[in-house]
């Protein structure tokens, strides 16, 4: 197997190489989504099931679609229609599941570690699509493809990551991945969203948004994750905007070739204004693109597809 894990469970087990070798993969599959007949038979045989306990529009649809794609068949489960909402446990039912013969469950759920958990009970491959405030590695993937695409390399970029930190497993995927990659990653946002400790992630901690953002190559905005957070941690959304809010203003203290990510779902006007969600320098929409192709080279990497049947 091309990567020393059976699972993707977080970026923090990925070792550069491998991580080089995903987005090369994944270049090469990105063709496929351009073609007009969308489909290659690299997984044919293969059974994915995607197990969301959370919500997901992205996520879930991106491996839904990289899955078919690849001729893979793709079972979703609605969990709020499955017989966990008779009090079936996740153990019981991945052992279920597993007991069906998937190659591959992909889960969502709001516990860390639960991903972890279920890799260690069950033998098929277990994919991480987002564990409470943990790990989001496909999304970290898909976002750091996108920037090496657009700049050629990451090794000494500044990467600027604002907003809700202390929830975003996004951010620390990010960190861990960006900085492995030999970026200079800083983080910023209210005082009561900076986990105590963060740094040894491999980031610094910036005052404010304009020493964030000032000479960054790339500004990532996060969404505050107010399911995973009750009114304390900020006094009002407008002084949240007005501090922490990326809009034309702020900008300018950027460099002038800078790449505005955000994983998505957005709160316009909130962590970003529309000018720059939808202006010339935002990835937010190629980075979604990039989601499909990055989730094809992790099932191929992953369940063993082989280059042959890949054309
Ligand atoms: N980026 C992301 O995880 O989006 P979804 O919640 O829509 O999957």
């Amino acid at each position: 197997m091309p990567l020393t894990n059976k699972d993707m469970l977080g970026i923090e087990d990925l070792s550069p190489e491998e991580m080089e070798l995903i987005f090369d993969t994944a270049e090469s599959f990105k063709e496929v989504s351009a073609r007009e007949i969308k489909k290659v038979p690299t997984l044919r045989g293969r059974t994915i099931i995607n197990l969301f306990y959370e919500p997901s529009t992205r996520t879930r649809t991106s491996f839904e679609i990289a899955a078919k794609r690849m001729s893979a068949d793709a079972i979703n489960i609605s969990v709020s229609t499955s017989s966990a909402v008779k009090g079936e446990t996740l153990k019981d039912t991945a052992r279920n599941l597993e007991a069906m013969k998937p190659d591959c469950i992909v889960v969502r759920h709001a516990s860390a570690g639960t991903p972890e958990m279920l890799a260690k009970y069950l033998n098929c491959t277990v994919i991480n699509a987002g564990d409470g405030a943990h790990e989001h590695p496909s999304q970290a993937l898909l976002d750091i493809m996108t920037v090496r695409e657009k700049k050629g390399r990451i090794e000494g970029l500044k990467v600027a990551i604002i907003g809700d930190i202390m929830h975003s497993r996004v951010a620390r995927s990010n960190i861990v991945g960006f900085s492995r990659l030999g970026a200079e990653v800083v983080v910023t946002g209210p005082r009561t969203l900076i986990p105590v400790g963060i740094e040894e992630l491999g980031c610094t901690v910036a005052p404010n948004t304009v020493t964030a953002i000032k000479d960054a190559d790339v500004i990532m905005m996060l969404r505050i994750q107010l399911e995973r957070q009750g009114d304390s941690f900020l006094p009002s959304l407008r002084e949240y905007a007005t501090l922490w809010g990326l809009d034309e203003e702020k900008l300018k203290y950027a460099s002038d070739d800078v790449i505005i990510l955000h994983p998505g779902p957005i709160n316009r006007g909130v962590e970003i204004s529309s000018g720059v969600a939808d202006g010339e320098y935002s990835l937010i929409l190629e980075q979604v693109t990039n989601g499909v192709a990055i989730r094809m080279a992790l099932f191929y990497l992953l369940l063993g597809g082989t280059r042959e049947s890949s054309a």
